[in-house]
């Protein structure tokens, strides 16, 4: 299979993506040509480290780089103020430098946290993606989306921070609880839907496989993933326009994750499921595309043993109008507007900021009594 690499251009902040087997016990190879000094920071969880630290310490180190690592309690409760302060102190302890490395390794909570730390140290030092999930593969370690939550809501603290190289190790997945790799799996369905119907219908063709743990299948999904993320970023880097693009199925998963308390009951590739099969419905019923396109998408997600429904979310959810307006609190609402990625069918995904939120609320009701 060998190592693959997808380029995401971006002038003076362009770096690669590799993808491949192996790729932690070749970090210290990967790494040590960007670095100015022989130094590097690693923050990652407690999970992550107690499975896979020692071998990234040790392939850093055989390189002759310096290496501290701090590992933070796992979950997303970590990507708040405390974690974040306390992981900005502990870089500025390191005595890290703009010519050394931070390298965050973990999935999208630490990804996201070290990467806003990396960015408002020092006014901004250069950080590593060494992401450890499926989701964090194909999605948030790629584009430089970097931040916290805060009472106010999820991300509205953070930067545009892009990393100096993401390492994607395709052999980290297989030691992902199968709950957590099906989620990611949301965000890798959600890349055929938005704007690649071969790649979906290769997800069709592919997917158990996948999940079953076929490193070949793995390896072409998140390569296929990472180049279109890169191409919508490169073309698109700060979201204002086709970058929205990402966000199929995230408005209605936001609102989902609000009412279920951003934890176990849903999670959030589970969320983003749950909303594509949504927003492809919805787009149905305004007559962007006709029944054949929600039904696959439907058909897929349960052929992979997935959420779908508002019924597969355990425990009591609010009201369709309840749910509708924590959509308004969402930070993708335009001038008050409810923002929506619609398709015209799939592969053909479109954002869309005139959708009657009377449709939307009676789309929720009828999901909501299907429970
Ligand atoms: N995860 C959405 C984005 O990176 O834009």
């Amino acid at each position: 299979m060998g190592i693959d690499v997808v380029p995401v251009a971006l002038g003076a902040r362009s770096y690669e993506v590799r993808i491949g087997s192996g790729l932690i016990d070749r970090a210290g190879a990967e790494i040590a040509p960007l670095l100015r000094r022989k130094k590097a920071a690693i923050i990652t969880d407690e999970t992550v480290a107690a499975a896979h630290l020692a071998r990234l310490v040790a392939a850093l180190e055989a390189e002759g780089i310096t290496v501290s690592s701090l590992a933070l309690p796992p979950g997303e409760s970590t990507k708040g103020w405390e974690q974040f302060a306390r992981a900005v102190e502990w870089l500025l302890e390191q005595k890290i430098e703009r010519r050394d490395m931070v390298v965050a390794f973990g999935g999208g909570v630490v990804g996201d946290l070290v990467g806003f730390a990396s960015a408002v140290m020092r006014r901004g030092v250069r950080f590593v993606q060494i992401p450890t999930t499926l989701l964090a593969q194909v999605d948030s370690s790629v584009g430089g989306k970097t931040g916290i939550n805060t009472a106010q809501g999820k991300n509205l603290v953070g930067a545009f921070h892009q990393p100096s190289l993401v390492l994607a190790d395709i052999d980290v997945l297989g030691s992902l609880p199968p709950r957590d790799l099906l989620a990611g799996y949301g965000e890798v369905v959600k890349y055929g839907l938005l704007g690649d119907a071969a790649f979906f219908d290769w997800l069709e063709a592919h997917g158990p496989a996948l999940a079953a743990g076929d490193r070949a299948a793995r390896h072409y999904a998140v390569k296929r993933s990472v180049q279109m993320k890169a191409g919508i970023v490169e073309r698109d880097e700060t979201e204002e326009g086709e970058r929205a693009l990402l966000n199929l199925g995230h408005t209605f998963c936001h609102a989902l994750e609000k009412a279920t308390g951003y934890g176990d009951r849903l999670l959030h590739g589970e969320g983003v499921a749950i909303g594509c099969a949504l927003a492809f419905e919805l787009s149905q019923r305004l007559g962007l595309c006709a029944q054949e396109a929600p039904s696959r998408v439907r058909a897929h997600l349960r052929a992979m043993g997935m959420k779908v429904d508002l019924a597969d979310i355990a425990g009591d959810l609010p009201s369709a109008a309840e749910l509708v307006a924590l959509m308004g609190q969402d930070k993708k609402v335009v001038d008050g507007k409810l923002r929506f990625i619609l398709a015209r069918g799939i592969g053909e995904a479109f954002v869309a900021d005139d959708v009657p939120p009377d449709l939307v609320t009676a789309l929720l009701a009828e999901g909501l009594r299907g429970r």
